[in-house]
């Protein structure tokens, strides 16, 4: 065992054991040290925890869950005795699995190509590359590499000719740009990452859209950013920010930084129209907050007729510099090639850049050259073609659900990656669970809240071929037959099993 861990802080753990809610008949007339220790391997055990993550004393997380001490030393002898948790007298106690243990499973977390055939992923939402046209792409960077090769390689704010790509798309999209207005960042992941360690400091609120995107909500509060979630409406059979909730969050929690996703948000595939992102620009402004715009799945508007014009950018309206924006190649290019950037004002570029060479240095060349190749003549094509996929497969699922689950129900997205789906009443929890015996990864709404929310919820991303739907639909609802019967049994702490 290494010397060196992550440490949780108290209050980092406790925000993390607020999204481990544990199905019903678990906690239900169970001593608390009982509940604290199934929640503590629930997060081990489906990856949010790392193993080997050093956890606080007990006096410090019994102040901050506001428990007795004996009740987490009783948890922490509990996890000790089943094999989660090691302790060391002086070193204190990090997190483990037990011998022969499976490793931890995270329905976000990519099924291993070895694995592919095993299990249905539907946990990670990317789509494939577009095919010709990656292949065709990469051959022509290679051909521009020389070029590169015979210089060092590094770019701290990207190859030129991809700054000039990217900043040309967001003119083409109605916001001027200008090369010096972007940062390459290896996927939009990295951009985000960097943006926060250099705007976001422990203990800042960040407001986020409840729900959100599952990724950020982790980082930000692995980094110890108190989140403050802000939900969505749902006017009209369509969903919306609740501006009156957002409005009233800037005011009484001035949040350091508010992060939306305005088009095509994951999980929901919400569009935000242009009055709305006016309304939430000016309470932000008057609140002193910097707006960080994830324009990932921006240009994922498969349900948009052709002839109706996207509202532009957010940054388009933004008069006092105050929005910051990330994009991405991951979805409409293709994930594998980890293309990411930043818009922002000039001088924040070149500060994010002096930041960045503390870590990943730059984005490889390589990768921006094919990237740069894509975003130029066959951009039109390649999106035709990754919406039609889009399309076909939503329309495959919308069919497929209402058929085999016609309790379930989504809002019919405009656009995105996934169907954001609600299960009637079962938890998403217990149907990941059960997924993960049956060979189908599932990735559960508590994943995309902030507080364990959207417990009846699952976030169906559009990756599985609209031939295969069917198929997949089947193999879910056999899962939801199972997870609703009280399902397959996890082993749980002192000879007792939790339904799933
Ligand atoms: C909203 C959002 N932001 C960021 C990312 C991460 O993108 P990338 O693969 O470019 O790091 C994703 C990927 O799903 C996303 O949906």
């Amino acid at each position: 065992m290494a010397d060196w861990h992550t440490t949780v802080t108290p209050p980092a753990l406790a925000r993390l054991l607020a999204t481990a809610r544990l199905p019903d008949p678990a906690t239900a007339r169970r001593p608390a040290y009982r509940t604290l220790a199934g929640q503590i391997r629930l997060l081990v055990t489906d990856g949010r925890l790392p193993v080997g993550a050093r956890l606080p004393a007990e006096r410090e997380l019994a102040s901050a869950l506001e428990l007795s001490r004996t009740t987490v030393a009783t948890a922490y002898e509990t996890l000790r005795g089943d094999g989660y948790l090691l302790s060391r007298r002086g070193a204190g106690s990090w997190t483990a699995l037990p011998e022969g243990a499976s490793p931890p499973g995270d329905a976000l977390h990519p099924v291993p190509p070895d694995e592919q055939g095993r299990i249905l992923d539907l946990g990670v939402a990317a789509l494939p590359a577009p095919q010709p046209w990656l292949g065709r792409a990469a051959a022509r960077a290679v051909e521009l590499l020389p070029h590169y090769a015979a210089g060092h390689g590094h770019y701290p704010t990207g190859v030129p000719v991809l700054r000039e790509a990217v900043a040309r798309r967001y003119t083409e999209r109605g916001l001027p740009t200008t090369p010096d207005q972007i940062l390459v960042t290896t996927g939009a992941m990295g951009g985000l990452h960097l943006v926060q360690r250099v705007l976001v400091g422990r203990g800042d609120r960040v407001a986020v859209e409840a729900p959100s995107y599952a990724h950020t909500l982790q980082a930000l509060r692995l980094t110890g950013a108190r989140l403050v979630p802000v939900p969505y409406t749902s006017g009209g059979g369509r969903a919306r920010w609740d501006l009156e909730e957002w409005q009233r969050v800037l005011r009484g929690a001035a949040p350091k930084v508010s992060y939306v996703i305005p088009d095509f948000h994951n999980p929901t595939g919400a569009l935000i129209d242009k009055e709305q992102r006016r309304r939430l620009l000016a309470a932000a402004r008057a609140a002193g907050s910097i707006v960080l715009v994830d324009e990932t799945t921006a240009e994922l508007g498969w349900g948009v007729p052709e002839s109706t014009p996207l509202p532009r950018p957010m940054a388009a309206l933004d008069r006092s510099a105050q929005v910051v924006t990330v994009g991405s190649a991951g979805k409409l290019l293709w994930g594998g090639l980890r293309i990411g950037w930043v818009r922002a004002a000039p001088a924040l570029v070149r500060r994010l850049a002096t930041e960045r060479v503390y870590s990943d240095v730059g984005t490889p060349v390589l990768d921006q050259l094919i990237a740069a190749e894509l975003l130029g003549e066959p951009l039109p094509e390649v999106r035709a073609h990754q919406l039609d996929r889009l399309r076909a497969t939503a329309h495959a699922f919308a069919a497929a659900l209402s058929e085999r689950l016609p309790e379930w129900s989504f809002p019919p997205p405009p656009g995105g990656l996934a169907l954001w789906v609600n299960t009637a009443g079962l938890s998403g929890a217990a149907l990941a669970q059960a997924g993960e015996h049956a060979g189908i990864r599932i990735a559960a709404g508590n994943r995309f809240g902030s507080d364990g929310a959207f417990e009846h919820h699952i976030r169906i991303p559009l990756t599985v071929p609209a031939p295969a739907v069917p198929a997949a639909v089947e193999r879910l609802a056999a899962v939801a037959d199972r997870a609703a019967a009280g399902g397959r049994l996890v082993p749980a702490d002192e000879g007792q099993a939790l339904a799933v």
